[in-house]
């Protein structure tokens, strides 16, 4: 039965004796709208590590439209359900104002690896990012931590950080939970009309054409972005670009493993999704 917490103090003091008795922590931070990708990383964590701790925080600080933040679904009582389906020990759900008792003057910034990709778009999003877990790391201390690889941006910039400050926690990628036609899970999904739904699944054939040419031997990144330009007729294309999977900037040879990845704009809900191919 997990256990739900909203304060940090009352997370630390149960967590001290659990870290006394030599069990390993596993930590899975979500903002809430659990769907399948989050089940697997539940289920990963439950797998590898004693004491499951997942996160539900919408984090005001990664949103850099307000309306995002408004309208970002809140689902507290079946992400509960989700979390004791799941086997997770302890549920922390903290209301802004504990995580961000006034205005935060210290923020965690990977700058050279948040201006490709999503961080034109979304300016600020990954400091956001990179603080609250930042701050989820010193909280929990967890010996592992779960995120998913449908956010690979995110997920470089947390791996560089982790480094870069030497917190110790193994950052462990899960690989992205896909809908029969392709599309990645995501919370945003749920915005998407019927007739939206049905051309959401451009995305991933785009990614997965692009990955078929690299791997039947095409090396020019420019000839697979104008192979696949036409799936995206009558959509709203922000971004579909190959890069290097580490530091992402852009790679026009392909040499060496690559990720490939877009995003894309369906009415008001935008939509990524990404790759990894090595030739
Ligand atoms: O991926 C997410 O849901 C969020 O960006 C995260 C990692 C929970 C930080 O708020």
């Amino acid at each position: 039965m997990a256990e739900v917490v909203a304060e940090i103090a009352a997370l630390r003091k149960l967590l001290v004796p659990r870290r006394i008795a030599g069990k390993t922590i596993g930590l899975v931070p979500t903002m809430g709208a659990l769907h399948a990708g989050h089940r697997r990383l539940l289920e990963v964590a439950r797998a590898e590590t004693d004491i499951v701790v997942a996160t539900i925080f919408v984090n005001p600080t990664q949103f850099n439209r307000a309306e995002d933040l408004d309208r970002y679904p809140r689902t507290l009582d079946q992400d509960l359900d989700v979390c004791r389906a799941s086997g997770v020990d302890l549920v922390f759900a903290p209301i802004p104002t504990e995580m961000y008792p006034e205005e935060p003057r210290t923020w965690v910034d990977v700058p050279a690896l948040s201006e490709h990709l999503c961080g034109p778009g979304r300016p600020g999003h990954f400091r956001g990012v990179a603080t609250v877990v930042m701050k989820l790391f010193q909280i929990v201390q967890p010996d592992r931590a779960y995120f998913g690889e449908k956010d690979a941006q995110q997920l470089a910039i947390i791996r560089r950080m982790v480094k870069d400050l030497d917190v110790p926690v193994t950052v462990v990628p899960v690989a992205t939970v896909r809908e029969p036609d392709g599309l990645a899970m995501s919370s945003r999904n749920r915005h998407l009309t019927p007739e939206e739904r049905q051309r959401a699944s451009v995305l991933s054939q785009a990614l997965f054409a692009a990955r078929d040419l690299v791997l039947q031997g095409e090396r020019s990144a420019e000839v697979i972005r104008n192979s696949v330009a036409p799936l995206f007729d009558g959509v709203q294309l922000e971004y579909f670009s190959i890069v290097d999977p580490d530091a992402l900037t852009p790679v026009e040879r392909i040499d060496g493993p690559v990720l490939i990845a877009g995003a894309i704009w369906l009415g008001s809900t935008r939509l990524i999704d990404n790759i990894t191919v090595a030739p």
